[in-house]
């Protein structure tokens, strides 16, 4: 296992949209334990494989960022099927450090995957835990929560971060 860079906003690889996983093997396998690595050193409570910079279709979530046994969720080939509900909430992305958004979500969701043995699953989930994986569904289908904040709050946001880009202080989590 391996502790990778995390990439950071507005890296190209956060804005395209992830391949799917065709076949889950042992390489499958290697990329989501190193990203759990990566995930739980950042701390995190997600991560989604462009995040560090691997343009698959995989994610992870974990609320308990790792203190807990069995909170681990691995998604291959996630794909939100059912919605319900919308709630706003705090969210932070180890792509974005120190950013905090208030974003509109579903409050329940039911996903369909593909676990790290290749078997699929289907899991119903609701409050952070949904709001945790469409953030990372987000993520690999190219998207940022940036998008889902106003224009005006998205053209300030991105006035902050070329500013800490100059200034050297726009760096992951260490
Ligand atoms: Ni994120």
């Amino acid at each position: 296992m391996a502790i990778r860079p995390i990439v950071l906003y507005p890296d190209p690889v956060l804005l395209r949209a992830t391949e799917p996983v065709e076949t889950v093997d042992d390489d499958t396998r290697e990329l989501v334990e190193d990203m759990v690595e990566t995930m739980y050193e950042a701390p995190g409570i997600g991560l989604a494989a462009n995040q560090v910079g691997v343009g698959k279709r995989v994610c992870i979530v974990d609320l308990s960022a790792g203190e807990e046994q069995g909170m681990l969720c691995v998604f291959v080939n996630p794909k939100i099927v059912a919605t319900e509900g919308i709630e706003a909430g705090e969210e932070g992305c180890l792509s974005f450090p120190d950013v905090t958004l208030v974003v509109k979500r579903a409050l329940k969701v039911t996903v369909e995957a593909l676990d790290v043995e290749g078997e699929p699953f289907t899991m119903e989930t609701e409050g952070l835990m949904a709001r945790a994986l469409l953030h990372e569904c987000e993520h690999l289908d190219g998207y940022t929560f940036l998008r889902n904040v106003s224009d005006l709050k998205k053209a300030l946001i991105k006035k902050q971060i070329k500013k800490r880009i100059k200034a050297g202080t726009w760096v992951a989590t260490e």
